[in-house]
């Protein structure tokens, strides 16, 4: 964990997330020089989540109950994990997933990107991979001078990954049918947490996605259903 220098909260979207948390900028600010401080792992976890961050979603904060205790949980497992072992720093390592559902345009990716700015601000580590789900097919996709394999296993071992968008696509392919068990089922069996988002109604996501995929999925997943108008069409909706 390298030191980073005191954050300038514009720059990085902070007043809400402050505010919404009652987090001091003093305390993400403090001249403190110790680069294991939770401070410190706060203020170097944001500049890491800004860079994965889509430029829409910069400023996003979570404000849906369901997200904010399953972030809740992840902090203080990570925690207790510090404590068992004498980690210097506290990182997510296991926990539950979440599947967020909704038709287009309900806040599911806006929500998402908000929970990686809120672990990153309560000093908790984490190795986030975000991708939709077609953008990783398109990666994975054999080709000469790409070692899919070494792609694959990132998006496997992320410490949280987020996969926006599943079952977005017209027509399930043997590959992507594939794809989604290997990725699915490591996730499933090693408890990685994995923030789902998709536009399936329930009952189409063993159709989509198969049986042994949407077992893993039930079991693993806790499932937010999001409602609404579809924000982006405003007052029009
Ligand atoms: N809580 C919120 N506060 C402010 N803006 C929001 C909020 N939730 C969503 N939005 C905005 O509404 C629009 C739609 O949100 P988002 O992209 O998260 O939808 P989605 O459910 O992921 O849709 P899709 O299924 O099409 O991907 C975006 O412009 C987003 O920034
Ligand atoms: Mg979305």
């Amino acid at each position: 964990m390298q030191w980073t220098p005191p954050l300038n909260p514009k720059r990085y979207h902070l007043e809400q997330l402050l505010a919404a948390r009652g987090i001091n900028l003093d305390w993400l600010n403090s001249g403190d020089i110790d680069p294991y401080s939770p401070a410190n792992v706060a203020r170097h976890s944001i500049v890491k989540a800004a860079e994965i961050i889509p430029f829409h979603y910069r400023g996003a904060v979570t404000d849906n109950p369901e997200l904010l205790s399953w972030l809740a949980e992840l902090v203080t497992q990570a925690r207790e994990d510090q404590a068992d072992r004498h980690a210097p720093i506290a990182a997510v390592t296991h926990g539950r997933s979440l599947l967020l559902l909704g038709p287009t345009g309900t806040g599911k990716t806006h929500q998402a990107y908000g929970a990686i700015r809120e672990l990153a601000i309560a000093g908790v580590a984490a190795t986030w991979v975000v991708t939709t789900a077609a953008d990783m097919y398109a990666a994975l996709r054999p080709r000469h001078g790409i070692d899919s394999e070494a792609e694959f296993r990132r998006y496997r071992n992320a410490s949280v990954l987020l996969l926006d968008d599943l079952g977005a696509e017209r027509k399930p392919t043997e590959f992507t049918e594939e794809i989604n068990f290997r990725l699915i089922n490591w996730r499933y069996e090693n408890q990685l947490p994995t923030l789902i988002t998709s536009n399936l109604v329930p009952k189409e996501i063993a159709e989509r996605l198969g049986d042994r995929v949407t077992s893993r999925l039930i079991e693993m997943c806790q499932r937010v259903v999001f409602k609404g108008p579809d924000r982006r069409r405003g007052e029009a909706a």
